[in-house]
Protein backbone atom coordinates (compact mmCIF):
# COMPACT_ATOMS: atom_id res chain seq x y z
CA UNK A 1 0.00 0.00 0.00
CA UNK A 2 1.22 3.50 -0.85
CA UNK A 3 0.76 7.10 0.98
CA UNK A 4 -2.77 7.30 0.04
CA UNK A 5 -3.97 3.42 0.61
CA UNK A 6 -3.86 2.40 -3.57
CA UNK A 7 -2.53 -1.29 -3.46
CA UNK A 8 0.35 -2.43 -5.89
CA UNK A 9 -0.15 -2.45 -9.43
CA UNK A 10 -3.06 0.63 -8.97
CA UNK A 11 -2.31 2.43 -12.34
CA UNK A 12 -2.15 6.11 -13.25
CA UNK A 13 -2.42 8.63 -15.88
CA UNK A 14 -4.64 11.31 -17.60
CA UNK A 15 -7.73 11.68 -19.75
CA UNK A 16 -8.47 13.76 -22.70
CA UNK A 17 -11.28 13.68 -25.51
CA UNK A 18 -10.18 14.13 -29.08
CA UNK A 19 -12.79 16.68 -29.57
CA UNK A 20 -11.26 19.07 -26.76
CA UNK A 21 -7.57 18.69 -27.90
CA UNK A 22 -7.18 17.67 -31.22
CA UNK A 23 -8.07 21.17 -33.04
CA UNK A 24 -7.29 20.50 -37.44
CA UNK A 25 -10.71 19.95 -37.41
CA UNK A 26 -10.00 20.40 -41.77
CA UNK A 27 -7.70 18.54 -42.08
CA UNK A 28 -7.18 14.71 -42.88
CA UNK A 29 -10.31 15.36 -44.51
CA UNK A 30 -12.10 15.01 -41.39
CA UNK A 31 -15.90 15.55 -41.90
CA UNK A 32 -17.96 17.99 -39.70
CA UNK A 33 -19.00 16.75 -35.87
CA UNK A 34 -22.33 17.87 -33.74
CA UNK A 35 -19.28 20.23 -32.30
CA UNK A 36 -18.63 21.96 -34.51
CA UNK A 37 -21.89 22.70 -36.09
CA UNK A 38 -22.82 23.86 -32.18
CA UNK A 39 -20.33 25.92 -31.75
CA UNK A 40 -21.25 27.85 -34.58
CA UNK A 41 -24.12 29.89 -33.13
CA UNK A 42 -21.55 31.36 -30.99
CA UNK A 43 -23.72 32.01 -28.27
CA UNK A 44 -24.05 28.51 -27.67
CA UNK A 45 -20.17 28.63 -26.50
CA UNK A 46 -19.13 30.87 -23.34
CA UNK A 47 -16.80 32.47 -25.17
CA UNK A 48 -17.75 32.62 -28.63
CA UNK A 49 -14.88 29.92 -29.50
CA UNK A 50 -14.90 26.54 -31.33
CA UNK A 51 -12.47 23.90 -31.73
CA UNK A 52 -11.29 24.54 -34.70
CA UNK A 53 -7.45 25.08 -33.19
CA UNK A 54 -8.08 23.79 -28.93
CA UNK A 55 -4.34 22.48 -28.26
CA UNK A 56 -3.21 21.43 -31.58
CA UNK A 57 -2.61 17.97 -30.56
CA UNK A 58 -3.24 16.81 -33.98
CA UNK A 59 0.70 18.63 -34.87
CA UNK A 60 1.87 18.44 -31.20
CA UNK A 61 0.81 15.10 -30.01
CA UNK A 62 4.66 13.93 -29.71
CA UNK A 63 5.28 16.69 -27.26
CA UNK A 64 2.10 16.28 -25.21
CA UNK A 65 3.17 12.56 -25.24
CA UNK A 66 6.46 13.77 -23.71
CA UNK A 67 4.73 15.40 -21.04
CA UNK A 68 3.56 12.28 -20.15
CA UNK A 69 6.57 10.71 -20.08
CA UNK A 70 7.66 12.92 -17.44
CA UNK A 71 5.17 12.35 -15.23
CA UNK A 72 5.48 8.88 -15.39
CA UNK A 73 2.11 7.00 -15.36
CA UNK A 74 1.42 3.66 -17.06
CA UNK A 75 -1.94 4.28 -18.73
CA UNK A 76 -3.36 7.29 -21.11
CA UNK A 77 -6.71 7.30 -21.62
CA UNK A 78 -7.83 9.33 -25.43
CA UNK A 79 -10.91 8.88 -28.13
CA UNK A 80 -10.95 8.76 -30.98
CA UNK A 81 -13.21 11.30 -33.16
CA UNK A 82 -15.17 9.28 -35.26
CA UNK A 83 -15.47 12.20 -37.82
CA UNK A 84 -11.97 11.57 -38.65
CA UNK A 85 -12.39 7.62 -39.27
CA UNK A 86 -15.38 7.98 -41.18
CA UNK A 87 -16.00 11.83 -42.12
CA UNK A 88 -19.83 11.04 -42.63
CA UNK A 89 -20.42 8.66 -39.63
CA UNK A 90 -20.96 5.52 -42.68
CA UNK A 91 -19.19 4.04 -45.43
CA UNK A 92 -15.10 3.05 -45.90
CA UNK A 93 -11.99 4.53 -43.36
CA UNK A 94 -11.24 7.41 -44.30
CA UNK A 95 -6.89 6.68 -44.85
CA UNK A 96 -5.57 9.83 -43.35
CA UNK A 97 -7.38 9.48 -40.31
CA UNK A 98 -6.65 5.78 -40.01
CA UNK A 99 -3.00 6.54 -40.27
CA UNK A 100 -3.14 9.82 -37.90
CA UNK A 101 -3.95 7.20 -35.05
CA UNK A 102 -1.98 4.66 -36.02
CA UNK A 103 1.00 7.96 -34.91
CA UNK A 104 -0.70 8.68 -32.04
CA UNK A 105 -0.79 4.63 -30.62
CA UNK A 106 2.63 4.10 -31.72
CA UNK A 107 3.81 7.34 -30.13
CA UNK A 108 2.58 6.28 -26.65
CA UNK A 109 3.54 2.74 -27.13
CA UNK A 110 6.98 3.99 -28.00
CA UNK A 111 7.15 5.63 -24.64
CA UNK A 112 6.16 2.65 -22.62
CA UNK A 113 2.55 4.30 -22.33
CA UNK A 114 -0.78 2.00 -22.15
CA UNK A 115 -3.42 3.46 -24.90
CA UNK A 116 -6.55 2.97 -23.35
CA UNK A 117 -9.35 4.75 -26.18
CA UNK A 118 -12.98 5.62 -25.55
CA UNK A 119 -14.67 5.21 -28.82
CA UNK A 120 -17.28 7.50 -28.61
CA UNK A 121 -16.72 11.01 -26.85
CA UNK A 122 -19.67 12.95 -27.93
CA UNK A 123 -18.56 13.70 -31.70
CA UNK A 124 -20.82 12.37 -33.75
CA UNK A 125 -20.35 13.02 -37.19
CA UNK A 126 -22.95 15.69 -38.48
CA UNK A 127 -24.33 13.96 -41.43
CA UNK A 128 -25.52 11.06 -39.02
CA UNK A 129 -27.24 13.92 -37.05
CA UNK A 130 -29.05 15.33 -40.08
CA UNK A 131 -30.38 11.82 -39.86
CA UNK A 132 -31.85 11.80 -36.70
CA UNK A 133 -28.68 11.13 -34.90
CA UNK A 134 -29.27 9.02 -31.72
CA UNK A 135 -32.99 9.41 -31.69
CA UNK A 136 -32.63 6.97 -34.73
CA UNK A 137 -31.83 3.13 -33.98
CA UNK A 138 -29.57 3.18 -37.04
CA UNK A 139 -27.30 5.50 -36.09
CA UNK A 140 -26.63 2.12 -33.56
CA UNK A 141 -26.10 0.19 -36.99
CA UNK A 142 -23.42 2.66 -37.63
CA UNK A 143 -21.49 2.40 -34.16
CA UNK A 144 -21.15 -0.79 -34.87
CA UNK A 145 -19.53 -0.77 -38.39
CA UNK A 146 -17.40 2.25 -37.23
CA UNK A 147 -16.75 0.16 -33.96
CA UNK A 148 -15.71 -2.39 -36.42
CA UNK A 149 -12.83 -0.16 -38.65
CA UNK A 150 -11.46 0.48 -34.93
CA UNK A 151 -11.28 -2.82 -33.89
CA UNK A 152 -9.57 -4.20 -36.63
CA UNK A 153 -7.05 -1.40 -37.43
CA UNK A 154 -6.04 -0.82 -34.20
CA UNK A 155 -6.97 -4.16 -31.85
CA UNK A 156 -3.42 -5.10 -31.53
CA UNK A 157 -2.30 -1.70 -29.99
CA UNK A 158 -5.09 -0.14 -27.66
CA UNK A 159 -4.47 -1.52 -24.22
CA UNK A 160 -8.28 -1.23 -23.35
CA UNK A 161 -11.37 -0.31 -24.81
CA UNK A 162 -14.45 2.36 -23.29
CA UNK A 163 -17.06 2.29 -25.22
CA UNK A 164 -19.16 5.62 -25.01
CA UNK A 165 -18.22 8.39 -22.30
CA UNK A 166 -20.64 9.75 -19.87
CA UNK A 167 -24.19 8.93 -21.50
CA UNK A 168 -25.79 10.71 -18.86
CA UNK A 169 -24.41 14.18 -20.12
CA UNK A 170 -24.54 13.23 -23.53
CA UNK A 171 -28.72 12.77 -22.95
CA UNK A 172 -28.99 15.30 -20.29
CA UNK A 173 -27.12 18.24 -21.07
CA UNK A 174 -27.19 17.57 -25.22
CA UNK A 175 -30.53 16.03 -26.07
CA UNK A 176 -32.77 16.83 -23.24
CA UNK A 177 -32.10 20.46 -22.40
CA UNK A 178 -29.85 21.69 -24.88
CA UNK A 179 -27.56 23.24 -23.65
CA UNK A 180 -24.37 21.13 -25.20
CA UNK A 181 -24.19 19.85 -29.07
CA UNK A 182 -26.53 18.41 -30.72
CA UNK A 183 -28.53 21.19 -28.81
CA UNK A 184 -31.63 19.56 -28.57
CA UNK A 185 -34.60 20.02 -25.78
CA UNK A 186 -36.36 16.58 -25.96
CA UNK A 187 -36.60 16.82 -22.10
CA UNK A 188 -37.92 13.22 -20.69
CA UNK A 189 -38.40 12.18 -24.52
CA UNK A 190 -34.86 12.23 -24.63
CA UNK A 191 -34.76 8.86 -23.11
CA UNK A 192 -34.85 6.89 -26.26
CA UNK A 193 -30.94 8.53 -26.79
CA UNK A 194 -30.26 6.94 -23.41
CA UNK A 195 -31.30 3.90 -25.12
CA UNK A 196 -29.89 3.72 -27.85
CA UNK A 197 -26.71 4.80 -26.76
CA UNK A 198 -26.66 2.03 -24.48
CA UNK A 199 -27.67 -0.37 -27.27
CA UNK A 200 -24.16 1.36 -28.97
CA UNK A 201 -22.44 0.33 -26.44
CA UNK A 202 -23.63 -2.97 -25.76
CA UNK A 203 -23.38 -3.76 -29.40
CA UNK A 204 -19.40 -2.41 -29.62
CA UNK A 205 -18.55 -5.02 -26.88
CA UNK A 206 -19.69 -7.74 -28.62
CA UNK A 207 -18.12 -6.90 -31.98
CA UNK A 208 -14.73 -6.17 -30.01
CA UNK A 209 -15.00 -9.30 -28.37
CA UNK A 210 -15.42 -11.24 -31.45
CA UNK A 211 -11.59 -11.52 -32.24
CA UNK A 212 -10.16 -9.45 -29.11
CA UNK A 213 -9.22 -10.46 -25.68
CA UNK A 214 -8.79 -6.94 -24.57
CA UNK A 215 -10.46 -5.47 -21.52
CA UNK A 216 -13.65 -3.67 -22.45
CA UNK A 217 -15.84 -1.06 -20.20
CA UNK A 218 -18.20 1.90 -20.23
CA UNK A 219 -17.32 5.15 -19.13
CA UNK A 220 -20.49 6.26 -16.80
CA UNK A 221 -20.83 9.40 -14.82
CA UNK A 222 -21.73 9.42 -11.31
CA UNK A 223 -22.48 12.09 -8.65
CA UNK A 224 -23.62 10.98 -4.88
CA UNK A 225 -27.17 12.40 -4.30
CA UNK A 226 -28.73 14.05 -1.05
CA UNK A 227 -31.99 15.47 -0.45
CA UNK A 228 -31.37 19.62 0.09
CA UNK A 229 -33.95 19.63 3.47
CA UNK A 230 -34.94 16.72 6.04
CA UNK A 231 -38.35 16.98 3.94
CA UNK A 232 -40.18 13.72 2.79
CA UNK A 233 -40.43 15.29 -0.52
CA UNK A 234 -37.05 16.39 -0.61
CA UNK A 235 -36.09 12.58 0.37
CA UNK A 236 -38.62 11.56 -2.59
CA UNK A 237 -37.18 13.81 -5.50
CA UNK A 238 -33.51 13.08 -4.24
CA UNK A 239 -34.01 9.25 -4.43
CA UNK A 240 -35.91 9.80 -8.50
CA UNK A 241 -33.10 11.57 -8.75
CA UNK A 242 -30.51 9.39 -7.68
CA UNK A 243 -32.23 6.92 -10.08
CA UNK A 244 -32.30 9.45 -13.00
CA UNK A 245 -28.64 10.41 -13.07
CA UNK A 246 -27.13 7.26 -11.65
CA UNK A 247 -29.39 4.17 -12.29
CA UNK A 248 -30.24 5.14 -15.56
CA UNK A 249 -27.17 4.08 -16.82
CA UNK A 250 -25.24 1.55 -14.19
CA UNK A 251 -28.83 -0.13 -13.35
CA UNK A 252 -29.09 -1.60 -17.24
CA UNK A 253 -25.53 -2.09 -17.90
CA UNK A 254 -25.11 -4.09 -14.58
CA UNK A 255 -28.26 -5.57 -13.76
CA UNK A 256 -29.71 -5.91 -17.56
CA UNK A 257 -32.87 -3.41 -16.21
CA UNK A 258 -33.63 0.09 -16.15
CA UNK A 259 -35.23 1.70 -12.51
CA UNK A 260 -38.80 1.22 -12.77
CA UNK A 261 -38.90 4.56 -10.82
CA UNK A 262 -37.54 6.08 -14.28
CA UNK A 263 -41.51 6.00 -15.53
CA UNK A 264 -42.08 8.49 -12.75
CA UNK A 265 -40.25 11.37 -14.83
CA UNK A 266 -42.31 13.30 -17.32
CA UNK A 267 -42.00 11.83 -20.87
CA UNK A 268 -39.63 8.77 -20.03
CA UNK A 269 -41.44 6.08 -22.26
CA UNK A 270 -39.70 2.71 -22.28
CA UNK A 271 -41.80 2.10 -25.50
CA UNK A 272 -38.33 2.19 -26.97
CA UNK A 273 -36.90 -0.75 -25.80
CA UNK A 274 -37.63 -3.63 -28.10
CA UNK A 275 -36.98 -7.82 -27.09
CA UNK A 276 -33.24 -8.61 -26.48
CA UNK A 277 -32.18 -4.83 -25.81
CA UNK A 278 -31.43 -5.75 -22.30
CA UNK A 279 -29.42 -8.61 -23.15
CA UNK A 280 -26.97 -6.62 -25.31
CA UNK A 281 -26.79 -3.94 -23.13
CA UNK A 282 -26.20 -5.46 -20.23
CA UNK A 283 -23.15 -7.84 -22.04
CA UNK A 284 -20.36 -8.30 -19.03
CA UNK A 285 -18.03 -5.71 -18.97
CA UNK A 286 -14.03 -6.56 -17.71
CA UNK A 287 -14.27 -3.16 -15.91
CA UNK A 288 -16.48 -0.34 -14.52
CA UNK A 289 -15.41 3.13 -15.68
CA UNK A 290 -16.63 6.09 -12.71
CA UNK A 291 -16.05 9.72 -13.52
CA UNK A 292 -16.67 11.17 -10.59
CA UNK A 293 -16.44 15.34 -10.17
CA UNK A 294 -19.07 16.50 -7.63
CA UNK A 295 -22.06 15.59 -5.42
CA UNK A 296 -25.36 16.72 -5.97
CA UNK A 297 -27.98 17.79 -3.41
CA UNK A 298 -31.52 18.04 -5.11
CA UNK A 299 -34.38 19.80 -3.78
CA UNK A 300 -37.99 20.57 -5.58
CA UNK A 301 -38.36 22.15 -8.86
CA UNK A 302 -39.15 26.08 -9.26
CA UNK A 303 -42.83 26.37 -11.18
CA UNK A 304 -42.99 25.30 -14.71
CA UNK A 305 -39.94 23.54 -14.26
CA UNK A 306 -39.89 20.24 -16.91
CA UNK A 307 -38.77 17.69 -14.37
CA UNK A 308 -39.96 17.69 -10.90
CA UNK A 309 -36.51 17.68 -8.87
CA UNK A 310 -33.22 20.77 -9.49
CA UNK A 311 -29.83 20.66 -7.98
CA UNK A 312 -29.51 22.91 -5.04
CA UNK A 313 -26.57 24.88 -3.68
CA UNK A 314 -24.44 23.48 -1.29
CA UNK A 315 -23.81 25.87 1.65
CA UNK A 316 -20.19 25.70 2.97
CA UNK A 317 -18.06 23.77 0.16
CA UNK A 318 -15.66 25.11 -1.63
CA UNK A 319 -16.51 25.09 -5.76
CA UNK A 320 -14.17 25.45 -8.54
CA UNK A 321 -14.21 27.38 -11.09
CA UNK A 322 -16.95 25.90 -12.68
CA UNK A 323 -18.95 26.30 -10.00
CA UNK A 324 -18.68 22.07 -8.92
CA UNK A 325 -18.88 22.02 -4.99
CA UNK A 326 -15.72 20.21 -3.71
CA UNK A 327 -16.17 16.89 -1.58
CA UNK A 328 -13.81 14.13 -2.26
CA UNK A 329 -15.72 12.14 0.30
CA UNK A 330 -18.38 11.73 -2.37
CA UNK A 331 -16.14 9.89 -4.20
CA UNK A 332 -16.09 6.73 -1.48
CA UNK A 333 -19.44 7.69 -1.16
CA UNK A 334 -20.67 7.06 -4.76
CA UNK A 335 -18.39 3.76 -4.92
CA UNK A 336 -19.80 2.46 -1.89
CA UNK A 337 -23.46 3.35 -2.85
CA UNK A 338 -22.04 1.46 -6.33
CA UNK A 339 -21.24 -1.60 -4.82
CA UNK A 340 -24.02 -1.91 -2.43
CA UNK A 341 -26.43 -1.40 -5.30
CA UNK A 342 -24.28 -3.91 -7.91
CA UNK A 343 -22.63 -6.58 -5.82
CA UNK A 344 -21.71 -8.19 -8.80
CA UNK A 345 -20.06 -4.70 -10.53
CA UNK A 346 -16.75 -5.28 -12.37
CA UNK A 347 -13.57 -4.03 -11.46
CA UNK A 348 -13.30 -0.07 -11.41
CA UNK A 349 -11.63 2.59 -12.77
CA UNK A 350 -12.06 5.96 -11.80
CA UNK A 351 -11.29 7.49 -15.89
CA UNK A 352 -12.12 10.90 -14.95
CA UNK A 353 -11.71 13.34 -11.71
CA UNK A 354 -10.19 16.56 -11.86
CA UNK A 355 -10.86 20.43 -11.06
CA UNK A 356 -10.69 23.96 -12.82
CA UNK A 357 -8.93 26.51 -11.40
CA UNK A 358 -7.02 29.39 -13.35
CA UNK A 359 -4.04 29.55 -10.76
CA UNK A 360 -2.46 30.98 -13.74
CA UNK A 361 0.81 33.05 -14.01
CA UNK A 362 -1.28 36.57 -13.60
CA UNK A 363 -1.75 36.39 -9.97
CA UNK A 364 1.87 36.23 -9.34
CA UNK A 365 1.36 32.79 -8.46
CA UNK A 366 4.69 31.59 -9.89
CA UNK A 367 6.66 29.33 -7.86
CA UNK A 368 9.90 28.95 -6.77
CA UNK A 369 11.03 25.96 -9.18
CA UNK A 370 9.22 27.88 -11.66
CA UNK A 371 5.93 25.97 -11.74
CA UNK A 372 2.62 27.68 -11.84
CA UNK A 373 1.45 27.20 -7.84
CA UNK A 374 -2.06 25.11 -7.90
CA UNK A 375 -2.17 24.41 -4.75
CA UNK A 376 -6.11 23.97 -4.71
CA UNK A 377 -5.48 21.16 -7.66
CA UNK A 378 -2.73 19.52 -6.01
CA UNK A 379 -5.20 19.18 -2.47
CA UNK A 380 -8.04 18.10 -4.86
CA UNK A 381 -5.65 15.38 -6.68
CA UNK A 382 -5.11 14.39 -3.23
CA UNK A 383 -7.98 14.22 -1.37
CA UNK A 384 -9.36 12.20 -3.89
CA UNK A 385 -6.68 9.52 -4.33
CA UNK A 386 -6.89 9.48 -0.37
CA UNK A 387 -10.57 8.89 -0.82
CA UNK A 388 -10.17 6.05 -3.55
CA UNK A 389 -7.65 4.35 -0.90
CA UNK A 390 -10.66 4.37 1.35
CA UNK A 391 -12.54 2.51 -0.83
CA UNK A 392 -9.87 0.33 -1.23
CA UNK A 393 -9.63 -0.59 2.34
CA UNK A 394 -13.23 -0.80 2.44
CA UNK A 395 -13.27 -4.10 -0.18
CA UNK A 396 -14.30 -1.67 -3.58
CA UNK A 397 -11.74 -3.53 -6.01
CA UNK A 398 -10.59 0.22 -7.76
CA UNK A 399 -7.46 -0.58 -9.95
CA UNK A 400 -6.44 2.72 -11.83
CA UNK A 401 -7.02 6.59 -12.02
CA UNK A 402 -6.77 9.10 -14.72
CA UNK A 403 -6.81 12.55 -13.87
CA UNK A 404 -8.78 15.00 -16.01
CA UNK A 405 -7.02 16.63 -17.88
CA UNK A 406 -3.35 16.33 -18.90
CA UNK A 407 -3.58 20.19 -20.83
CA UNK A 408 -6.03 23.15 -20.68
CA UNK A 409 -8.40 22.41 -23.33
CA UNK A 410 -11.77 23.66 -25.13
CA UNK A 411 -14.41 22.45 -22.61
CA UNK A 412 -17.31 22.04 -24.64
CA UNK A 413 -19.83 24.71 -24.19
CA UNK A 414 -18.15 26.26 -21.64
CA UNK A 415 -15.24 26.92 -24.65
CA UNK A 416 -11.60 27.95 -22.93
CA UNK A 417 -13.02 29.62 -19.91
CA UNK A 418 -12.63 26.85 -17.54
CA UNK A 419 -8.75 25.45 -17.17
CA UNK A 420 -8.68 21.59 -16.07
CA UNK A 421 -4.99 20.79 -17.12
CA UNK A 422 -2.01 19.34 -15.18
CA UNK A 423 -0.25 21.67 -17.87
CA UNK A 424 -1.01 24.83 -18.58
CA UNK A 425 -2.13 26.02 -22.26
CA UNK A 426 -0.70 29.39 -22.72
CA UNK A 427 -3.67 30.76 -25.00
CA UNK A 428 -1.54 33.38 -27.21
CA UNK A 429 1.16 30.75 -28.51
CA UNK A 430 0.36 27.47 -27.31
CA UNK A 431 2.91 27.00 -25.24
CA UNK A 432 2.62 23.73 -22.61
CA UNK A 433 3.64 25.08 -18.96
CA UNK A 434 3.18 22.01 -16.62
CA UNK A 435 1.88 23.72 -13.44
CA UNK A 436 2.83 22.42 -9.77
CA UNK A 437 0.24 20.12 -9.92
CA UNK A 438 2.21 18.48 -12.73
CA UNK A 439 4.74 17.69 -10.75
CA UNK A 440 2.75 16.55 -7.48
CA UNK A 441 1.53 13.68 -9.49
CA UNK A 442 4.57 12.81 -10.84
CA UNK A 443 6.43 12.80 -7.35
CA UNK A 444 2.62 10.27 -6.04
CA UNK A 445 2.77 8.09 -9.33
CA UNK A 446 7.25 7.85 -8.82
CA UNK A 447 6.42 6.90 -5.42
CA UNK A 448 3.52 4.59 -5.91
CA UNK A 449 5.08 2.30 -8.75
CA UNK A 450 8.48 2.66 -7.24
CA UNK A 451 11.86 3.04 -7.77
CA UNK A 452 12.18 0.91 -10.95
CA UNK A 453 9.11 0.93 -12.66
CA UNK A 454 8.20 -1.76 -15.17
C1 LIG B 1 -16.78 15.38 -18.26
C2 LIG B 1 -16.44 15.08 -19.70
C3 LIG B 1 -15.09 15.59 -20.12
C4 LIG B 1 -14.82 16.97 -19.53
C5 LIG B 1 -15.02 16.95 -18.03
C6 LIG B 1 -14.69 18.26 -17.36
O1 LIG B 1 -18.16 15.40 -18.10
O2 LIG B 1 -16.47 13.70 -19.94
O3 LIG B 1 -15.00 15.59 -21.52
O4 LIG B 1 -15.60 17.90 -20.15
O5 LIG B 1 -16.35 16.61 -17.78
Amino acid sequence: MNTFGLPPGFVFGTATAAAQIEGAVHEGGRGESIWDAYARTHTNILDASSAAIACDHYHRYAEDFDLLSMLGGQVYRMSIAWPRIQPLGRGPAKPEGIAFYHRLLDALLDRGIEPWVTIYHWDLPQALQDAGGWQNRDTVDAFADYTRILRDEFGDKVAAWMTVNEPVVHTGVGHAIGRAAPGLMLLGSAFVVAHHLLLAHGTAVRILRETLSTPVGIVNNHSPVEPATGSERDAGLAALYDHYHNGQFASPVLTGAYPPQLGEVAGISFEVIRDGDMEIISVPLDFYGVNYYFPTRVGAAPPFYPVPFAPKEYVGLPVTDFGWPVMPYGLLKILTELKTSYPQMPPVYITENGCAYDDGPQGGLQGPGGALQDTRRIEFLEQHLAAIGEAVAAGIDVRGYFHWTLLDNWEWQEGYTKKFGLVRLEPATLERIPRASFYRYAEIIRSARGPNPT
